[in-house]
């Protein structure tokens, strides 16, 4: 029986899987704080909505998006950066509540980054339809930490390519409670995700929430 058909026939799919060197996908390692997850997301999302920000370019983005965080990141108009305010509110961003740090600076010294302590929790809404077009987070001052991504809701198709635009990227699927890291010779590799399929979650409704954490500053 090849991988695939196994996966899809029994749903086992390995709990850790190389995506790159320097990039690694923990299957469910997020799943024993879940409940303190959407609890705290919650928090946050009460102080500082979901909002659709714009390109640089004009485009209104499909996915939403908030932040917690000593810095949190933004586009409009003027460009990509980060912002120790939220600029609907001008107040800072709410804090990053000790169960995120503590699951990114996990899942990092699983992938053999030690010590990361992120500055910046960038929090993604993905309704369906909703896509990342390729790109690389560069918006940062620190490429030696890594990035690391908590899913929660529905699964997603994540694009995971080179250091080029033109690498052809891989498809792995994220589903709720798995974690991504990459950083060192990955740090900088382009990444997107495909359009949302519609489905329902039972903890998080139609909806794919992403937590982004980065050292930005
Ligand atoms: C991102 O690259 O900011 C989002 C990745 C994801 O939603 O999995
Ligand atoms: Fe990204």
């Amino acid at each position: 029986m090849t991988a695939d058909l196994f996966e899809a026939v029994l749903d086992v799919r390995p709990p850790r899987e190389a995506m790159a060197d320097g990039a690694v996908l923990l299957r469910g390692f997020a799943k024993p704080v879940e409940a303190d997850l959407i609890a705290a997301l919650r928090a946050i999302v009460a102080q500082a909505p979901f909002r659709h920000m714009f390109t640089p370019g004009g485009h209104q983005m499909s996915v939403a998006m908030t932040n917690c965080g000593g810095a949190g990141w933004v586009t409009d108009r003027n460009g990509y950066r980060y912002d120790g305010a939220d600029p609907e509110s001008g107040k800072p961003w709410p804090a990053m509540p000790p169960v995120f740090c503590e699951l990114a600076s996990q899942a990092a010294a699983q992938v053999g980054f030690d010590g990361f302590a992120p500055d910046a929790c960038l929090i993604n809404r993905y309704a369906p339809g909703a896509r990342m077009s390729l790109h690389q987070d560069k918006d940062e001052q620190d490429f030696s930490a890594p990035i690391v991504s908590v899913s929660l809701g529905l699964p997603a198709i994540f694009l995971f390519g080179g250091i080029k635009r033109s690498d052809k990227p891989r498809r792995y699927r994220l589903a709720h409670g798995d974690v991504a890291v990459w950083g060192g010779p990955s740090r900088l590799f382009f990444h997107g995700v495909a359009p949302l399929a519609f489905g329902e979650h039972a903890a998080m409704g139609h909806q794919r929430i992403n937590l982004t954490f980065r050292k930005a500053r």
